[in-house]
């Protein structure tokens, strides 16, 4: 029998409620989070646990059918892959903070300075908008520790409830984007898989009104 293949986050703040919300589907997953892989077992669907950044690539090849993935990576790596539904879950910003001793007035403070972030692309796209020129160290964890060890000067990162910025002694300044967890396709899904999909919205969409 076809199953959908869907890929969810394989550790971090999206597994659970993206789990949660399969549950809430009906869709009962034997729990195998140290696997890589999980059938459902009563619907058509097979979970796939990768990492985060992995998934837009995984999705633009057809590896996977489709995932829960949080909008700031997809704006991050995959703006050519489609958005069917947004969760109204792991709501975050993807911000630019700076030193809270930092006398910042407008974007412009930005000119020529070090930012250390694992979001280059966003933050390029929006210096750019800005006409600021500044300088992106990549890093892929741990962003909010630069300032402080004297490779940046500022950072852009996901901000959620603000305890890393404020644990680091950092302030928000400029939020780039507003994201949450959404439903994202492959270009490359079959038709027959499609009817899936089709099944598991409608799913999708009784449990997000549920919610309300
Ligand atoms: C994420 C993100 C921020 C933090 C934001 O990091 O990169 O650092 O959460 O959440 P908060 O505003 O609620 O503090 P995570 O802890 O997932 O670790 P990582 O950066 O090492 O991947
Ligand atoms: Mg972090």
């Amino acid at each position: 029998m076809t199953k959908i293949r869907i890929a969810v986050q394989k550790s971090g703040r999206l597994n659970d409620d993206s789990l949660k919300i399969l549950k809430d589907c009906g869709i009962a997953i034997d729990n195998g989070k140290d696997q890589l892989k999980a059938t459902a077992r009563n619907f058509p669907l097979e979970v796939f646990y990768l990492r985060n950044g992995d998934i837009p690539q995984y999705l633009r090849d057809g590896v996977v059918d489709i995932a829960i993935i949080g909008e700031n990576v997809l704006i991050e790596k995959g703006e050519d892959i489609a958005v069917v539904e947004k969760l109204n879950f792991s709501k975050c910003r993807v911000s630019l903070a700076v030193p809270k001793r930092m006398d910042y007035e407008t974007v412009k403070d930005f000119e020529g300075k070090r930012i250390a972030t694992s979001y280059p692309n966003t933050v390029k796209k929006f210096f750019k908008s800005k006409g600021v020129s500044a300088d992106l160290h990549i890093i892929n964890g741990s962003v909010e520790i630069a300032p402080n060890i004297g490779l940046a000067d500022g950072i852009c990162d996901i901000v959620s409830s603000g305890s890393t910025l404020f644990k680091n002694n950092l302030k928000e300044v400029e939020i780039i984007l507003k994201s949450e967890a959404v439903l994202a396709v492959s270009p490359e899904i079959s038709e027959e898989r499609k009817e899936i999909l089709e099944r598991l919205q409608f799913r999708i969409k009784s449990v997000l009104q549920a919610r309300q």
